[in-house]
């Protein structure tokens, strides 16, 4: 199995993030959501996979910007997507090693709380969860709305907006 490195994509990396973009979604309108954060300065991390030896890469995942409030405070947070393993590199690992990269980095940077908008039983493996979702007040709340907490608790007070950075909404547009 390959060894897989994961770092901050560079300028230099734009063609791998297309390729795997395409790759990994059969819309345009995803692969063009990491060009949109980017453009409107809601990017806060783009991490790529590669293989050690080849440098060849394998994944990447993105991290957003998210206003989010809690007791009328905002709470440092962030939304996890894409997050993206080439098709003939997947069930190896690729996933878990680019979303424990993003959990230490976020940790690091002191946000609180990790957004997700997919599949429970995925998301569920790297303890997100609907309940840590709940109460918060987005148009995407529901059982695939789900949120990690990074610091091993939150504030007090009642949970206020989550709102995900305007390129999100461009997406559901073009569904
Ligand atoms: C979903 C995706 C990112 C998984 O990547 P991957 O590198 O194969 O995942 P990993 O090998 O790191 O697997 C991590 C865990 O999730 C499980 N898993 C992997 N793919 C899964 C899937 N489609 N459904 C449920 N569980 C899955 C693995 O078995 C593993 O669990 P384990 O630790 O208990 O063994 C990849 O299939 C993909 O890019 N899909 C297309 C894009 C997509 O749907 N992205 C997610 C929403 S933005």
């Amino acid at each position: 199995m390959a060894t897989v490195v994961v770092e901050r994509a560079a300028p230099k990396d734009a063609f791998d993030v297309d390729e795997i973009l395409r790759a990994c979604f059969a819309r345009p309108a995803e692969a063009m959501l990491v060009k949109q954060l980017a453009i409107d300065g809601d990017l806060v991390l783009l991490l790529i996979a590669r293989d050690e030896a080849s440098k060849a890469p394998l994944g990447l995942v993105a991290l957003s910007k998210m206003h989010v409030a809690i007791g009328g405070d905002a709470a440092p947070s962030v939304a996890l997507a894409p997050l993206a393993v080439l098709p003939e590199h997947r069930r190896s690992g690729v996933a878990a090693a680019l979303v424990q990269a993003a959990v230490d980095e976020m940790r690091r940077a002191s946000a609180l709380l990790m957004f997700v908008l997919g599949e429970p039983g995925f998301y569920e493996k790297f303890g997100f969860s609907a309940a840590n979702a709940e109460g918060f007040d987005s148009p995407y709340a529901g059982p695939y709305f789900m949120a990690l907490e990074l610091q091993g608790g939150l504030p007090c007070g009642p949970r206020g907006l989550a709102d995900h950075a305007p390129a999100f909404a461009t997406l559901e547009e073009t569904q």
